[in-house]
């Protein structure tokens, strides 16, 4: 287990940081295998942190796919800010707020994938509904949203949203990791 100071630091001042260590090398191997790299890629990620999964998704996707990564805590913010590549925009926000971040970006793009780490189980089910809500409809069709959750009380919330959930657990995470890759139009 890799325990970061900066996510201590961050998690005593903000319990919606919700972990004091990344997400494993394991997990993170795990949870990018189901993305496509071979594709230029629109990519929107919830709650990057220190960056356990958005530096490693930057070395394997293609040159002309982007990332937009939404972070609300202000010293993560600050921390992944360091990262230099022009195909990460990082905002300093929260979910609830992606239409309104969307407007202010100018972007009424689709995602091909939504990758989320934020932790579901601390939010009240409407603000959780909503964030799903807002996640399915800024999906393109055939797009997946990958949450990684240590707790199983998303699932049901996801199957209402979702045609397709794939679910795996991954115990090399403490804690272990659930993973969801969810679709709602699957190809098959
Ligand atoms: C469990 S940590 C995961 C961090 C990182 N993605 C990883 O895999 O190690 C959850 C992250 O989501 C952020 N977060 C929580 N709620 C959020 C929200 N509503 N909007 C944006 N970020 C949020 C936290 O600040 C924290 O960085």
């Amino acid at each position: 287990m890799r325990i970061s100071p900066l996510l201590i630091k961050s998690s005593i001042q903000d319990s919606k940081v919700a972990t004091i260590s990344p997400t494993s090398k394991t997990a993170t191997k795990k949870i990018i295998n189901t993305i496509d790299p071979t594709k230029d890629l629109n990519i929107l990620e919830y709650g990057p942190g220190t960056g356990a999964l958005t530096i490693p998704l930057l070395k394997k996707i293609s040159p002309e796919s982007k990332i937009l990564a939404i972070e609300r805590n202000q010293r993560l913010y600050n921390h992944l800010s360091n990262v230099e590549d022009g195909r990460l925009k990082l905002i300093k926000g929260d979910v609830l707020n992606l239409p309104q971040i969307l407007r202010g970006l100018n972007l009424r793009e689709e995602f091909n994938i939504i990758l989320s780490g934020i932790p579901f189980s601390f939010l009240p089910e409407a603000k959780a509904e909503k964030i799903l809500e807002q996640t399915e409809k800024s999906l393109t069709r055939e797009g997946k949203f990958i949450a990684y959750q240590f707790s199983p009380k998303l699932k049901s919330l996801l199957s209402t949203k979702f045609s397709s959930i794939q679910e795996s657990k991954t115990l090399l995470n403490i804690p272990p990791l659930r993973i969801y890759v969810c679709q709602k139009n699957p190809k098959n």
